[in-house]
């Protein structure tokens, strides 16, 4: 009877021995089985009293043994687990390894152009202000004293709103110089990029969306003089030191006097080349003095202030300075073309 309880727990102590559980799962199990509030081992203690006395120190020291032995098990199998944890974190996060290269992108053209342009404006005080690419005829042609029979609308024809002739798409951002002047008064001294629209038939040097640069300086004694030193100032900034510029008479309806703006060929520096048309100049805007009625229209006194404007398309600049000869490529997001504007930012 005693031999046959002693051989009982002999086998569980070969079954703690032989054990391996693996998942956590099996490793709970094993602990509930030898060392839970109801182990397996529990009812072999009530056993004691079946064991003759002389066999009873015998009994008790094994089936101690048993309960360290599972014991000790189950402190090495959670160790394990613990380790392995670690590793397996370890391996996911490995610090050593080389990164996964980021595909950074490159900035479009016309943006960087636009932002370079901004740039050389802020740096002599000009302030930038948008406004609303929908419009209305007042801020796009009459203010600007180009009233509704006026020949100069022809040119820059545009889109308007289904059902509502007085909503039009921008042809100039010279609008938002027409806001500014309503909404705040002199000195102004403010910058105008946005996109604008005109009813073009789109070829490889129109289309019907591009964007500009404007400017607009009011204030007291503002004269030609300071005009021709910004729009200089601007030329060789932007197509460098050596540029020289040309100012050439001209007709804006909301300028007087008015002139188209020429810098002289940054690709050939004069000699004559296919991009200025073997001309050496290449024109890149238009300026010229605010129209007193435009001021008054704005509900600044042309008595006491005076100002210059001017504006520029960005693509063209970006044409010129990339020597690209399709508009469209500035419109058509095709990567192979972006991606080689990487290194121009
Ligand atoms: N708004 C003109 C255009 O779109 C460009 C321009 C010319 C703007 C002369 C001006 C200016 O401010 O003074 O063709």
């Amino acid at each position: 009877m005693a031999q046959e309880i002693f051989d009982k727990v002999n086998s569980i102590l070969a079954d703690i021995q032989a054990a391996s559980p693996s998942s956590a799962e099996d490793i709970e199990q094993f602990r509930i089985k030898y060392l839970g509030a109801k182990n397996i081992l529990k009812p072999l203690f009530g056993e004691i009293r079946n064991i003759p006395n002389e066999r009873k120190k015998e009994f008790g020291q094994l089936v101690n043994t048993v309960k360290q032995t599972a014991e000790d098990k189950l402190q090495a199998l959670n160790n394990q687990v613990a380790q392995e944890n670690e590793t397996a974190e370890a391996n996911a996060l490995d610090m050593t390894a080389p990164g996964e290269p980021l595909n950074m992108g490159s900035r479009h053209p016309v943006s960087i152009i636009m932002n370079r342009i901004i740039e050389t404006f802020s740096r002599i005080g000009f302030t930038v202000a948008e406004d609303r690419e929908i419009e209305d005829d007042w801020h796009n042609f009459t203010a600007l004293n180009t009233p509704a029979d006026h020949p100069a609308r022809d040119m820059q024809d545009t889109y308007y709103l289904l059902n509502d002739t007085e909503r039009l798409l921008r042809t100039h951002t010279s609008s938002v110089q027409v806001r500014t002047m309503e909404n705040q008064k002199p000195p102004i001294r403010s910058i105008f990029p946005g996109r604008v629209y005109r009813n073009e038939t789109i070829s490889a040097r129109a289309h019907c969306q591009f964007h500009q640069v404007e400017g607009l300086y009011i204030d007291e004694n503002v004269s030609f003089a300071d005009l021709k030193q910004t729009i200089e100032y601007f030329a060789k900034e932007i197509f460098g030191h050596k540029t020289k510029i040309r100012l050439r008479p001209s007709f804006f309806p909301f300028t007087e006097p008015s002139a188209e703006v020429d810098i002289s060929c940054f690709i050939c520096g004069g000699e004559g080349c296919n991009v200025c048309k073997y001309t050496s100049w290449v024109e890149i805007g238009g300026c010229g003095m605010v129209d007193p009625n435009v001021l008054e229209n704005c509900g600044i006194d042309s008595q006491k202030y005076t100002g210059f404007a001017f504006g520029m398309g960005v693509e063209r600049i970006a044409m010129l300075k990339y020597r690209i000869n399709d508009i469209r490529l500035l419109f058509e997001n095709d990567i192979r073309f972006l991606n080689q504007f990487q290194s121009a930012l």
